[in-house]
């Protein structure tokens, strides 16, 4: 493993059993996530994606297979650990923003920051969730309520809310399912100027058009790795071979 290497999954399953039914929502994948990684999975409906991030997310777990997070192999944690580790690493956007519509924009971004080991005090949330709403550039919204908002701008914030805890990775789930073109463009933009501030993505999206933009395309076909590519950029630096070699399945 490389020192920056964030995630590694290795021969990964996940089986779904209910009563007279099994599905094999995943087999035998087998992946590196480095840091400053962006990556889109891509295939169709019912291929896995959604397990695929749910498990990378730490919201479920393999029945098969290792699953190491910063070196750390999530098997030998509990539940508890299993959160904390969540809470600290990961930070998750959904097609549907998932914003409680009760809260102001602040007490949502702030949310997540209240559950933190070793607690926050609040002029360290405070500042953390200032800096996460101008990042998206919803400063001076911060008091509003989600249902004030477009669907962009609350698309906006949950990103925020998903920066506020400094994630090691962001998880993207069809950021631009429930977007018009214009809102979905721009939510976009902010994804590939987040990666390009070193922020590590890894997206769901059925959308080629965005897909494109991602450095490392990874395709599912019926739960297993079936084309896995890297965008030959024009080398901005002198490190074209590390760039190449990230994110490498093994
Ligand atoms: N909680 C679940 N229980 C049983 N089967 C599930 C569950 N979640 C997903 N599946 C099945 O696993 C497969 C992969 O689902 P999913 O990861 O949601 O696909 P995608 O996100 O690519 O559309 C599908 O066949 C789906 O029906
Ligand atoms: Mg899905």
């Amino acid at each position: 493993m490389k020192t920056n290497t964030l995630i590694s999954l290795n021969k990964i399953a996940k089986v779904y059993r209910g009563q007279n039914v099994e599905t094999y929502a995943l087999k035998d994948i087998s992946l590196n996530i480095n840091q400053g990684d962006y990556i889109c999975i891509s295939g169709p409906s019912g291929c896995g994606k959604s397990t695929l991030l749910s498990l990378l997310g730490l919201l479920d777990s393999p029945t098969a297979g290792d699953y190491f997070i910063k070196e750390v192999d999530t098997k030998t944690l509990d539940m508890d650990q299993q959160a904390e580790l969540r809470n600290l690493h990961i930070g998750f956007i959904f097609q549907s923003f998932n914003l409680i519509d009760e809260l102001s924009v602040f007490d949502n971004v702030a949310l997540p920051l209240t559950y933190r080991e070793p607690a926050m005090s609040p002029s360290e949330i405070e500042l953390a969730v200032k800096q996460a709403l101008d990042e998206v550039e919803m400063g001076h919204r911060s008091q509003h309520k989600p249902n004030q908002l477009s669907g962009g701008q609350q698309q906006r914030i949950a990103i925020a809310r998903a920066l506020a805890g400094k994630p090691s990775i962001l998880l993207v789930d069809e950021p631009t399912g429930n977007l018009d073109s214009k809102n979905g463009d721009a939510v976009m933009d902010l994804l590939d100027e987040l990666n390009k501030k070193g922020t590590t993505i890894c997206m769901v999206t059925h959308d080629l058009r965005y897909a494109g933009r991602a450095k490392t395309q990874l395709k599912l076909l019926d739960g297993e790795i079936v084309s896995y590519s890297e965008a030959r950029q024009a080398p901005s630096s002198d490190n074209t071979e590390h760039a190449l070699e990230s994110a490498e399945v093994m």
